[in-house]
């Protein structure tokens, strides 16, 4: 169930937001050459033999090599002792990566699959600690620095949200609006010595705004507020729990309503439905309420009702797809054109 939430989290949508979805990051902080690409960092290709890539790190490292900073040494044109240093370090990894056909392996598969963060950091940690260090602590650092991601990426992705909305009018309208009458805008209120400047003022007021925003807004889906209950680590903790309290939940189901025949009440008959539905709780959740509230006026949760209401259902879509004239003009395309070919008309 843990496991489940996981995924709907990963997987949910922006509900209140029309932001585009920020896409999956190949490149993971911390991973291998972390926002780089190690090919990139050595200047070599993803089909670089094994001598090129040797080549290539030879050359850089002799180039930002720390010695060269010696006093008196010639120094890189461009480059200060910091940044040499940093780049030295960043041609060692990315040779350290790439050198070992296993470990370029793994590194090529998370350039293909950034969606499967999980495996990549177990690939890493596994290929770094094991077999020197058990395997389970493997596990556990994994998880741990999972989590940290998890913890850092979600809060970058809420504070992205909440400053888009803060340039939205709508919003800012209505937090500006909010703020005054608490008295949070105290514009001209000072006077002598304690005025402050006007850029001080706008920071403060930008500073009200957002709070408000933040505290007003409940964005859902990839954007929404980072819980800490959500992160790997705590729904790894918590797995005992929620697999006993699920296991309760489930057994007490079937006493009442196998059992002892009770009335299902309307939290079980939106289960149900909801079920019948293949819809993750979050999902359903953003219906509208009086949708849902149609759904028990149907009496859905009855097996024979749910089926007679989908094939309407499936009904109308056709009716739909039939007569709407984006659909139409899309299967004139699909029968002229075919997904094959690659075109741009803007339609
Ligand atoms: C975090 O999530 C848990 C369980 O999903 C919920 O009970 C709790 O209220 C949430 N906390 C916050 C601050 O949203
Ligand atoms: C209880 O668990 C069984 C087995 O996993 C499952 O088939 C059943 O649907 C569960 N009951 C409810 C009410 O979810």
């Amino acid at each position: 169930m843990a496991a489940a939430a996981q995924r709907e989290r990963l997987l949910s949508w922006l509900v209140a937001l029309a932001l585009c979805a920020a896409p999956a990051r190949a490149l993971i902080d911390g991973l291998y050459c972390g926002a780089d690409v190690c090919y990139d960092v050595l200047g070599v290709t993803r089909h670089a033999t094994k001598a090129e890539i040797a080549r290539a790190y030879r050359q850089l490292a002799r180039r930002f090599h720390p010695d060269r900073f010696r006093p008196g040494a010639a120094e890189p044109p461009g480059e200060t002792r910091r940044s040499a240093e940093e780049k030295f370090l960043l041609v060692a990894t990315a040779y350290e990566t790439l050198k070992d056909e296993d470990s370029r392996r793994d590194y090529d598969y998370m350039l293909d699959h950034p969606e499967e963060y999980y495996r990549h950091y177990y690939a890493y940690y596994r290929r770094r600690l094991a077999p020197k260090v058990d395997v389970r602590l493997v596990i556990l650092v994994t998880i741990c620095a999972i989590s940290a991601f998890q913890y850092y990426s979600w809060h970058s992705s809420y504070n992205e949200a909440i400053s888009y909305l803060v340039t939205v009018p709508r919003y800012r309208i209505q937090a500006t609006e909010i703020a005054r009458q608490q008295g949070l805008l105290s514009r001209g209120r000072e006077k002598g010595k304690n005025r402050r400047s006007k850029e001080e003022i706008r920071e403060q007021e930008e500073e009200v705004i957002r709070d408000i925003i933040k505290n007003k807004i409940d964005i859902k889906g990839g954007y929404q507020k980072p819980n800490v209950s959500d992160l790997l680590l705590c729904q790894v903790l918590l797995l005992p729990y929620h697999l006993s309290s699920y296991l309760a939940w489930n057994l007490s189901w079937i006493y009442r309503f196998t059992v002892c025949r009770q009335e299902y009440g309307d939290p079980e008959k939106l289960y149900i439905i909801r079920r019948y539905m293949k819809m993750s709780q979050s999902q359903f959740d953003s219906l509208d309420e009086k949708l849902r509230e149609s759904f028990l006026e149907k009496r859905l949760w009855i097996r024979e009702n749910y089926e007679v209401y989908k094939q309407e259902q499936e009904e109308e879509m056709k009716v739909k797809m039939a007569t709407d004239p984006r659909m139409k003009r899309y299967r004139r395309w699909m029968k002229n054109e075919g997904p094959g070919r690659l075109t741009f008309i803007d339609d």
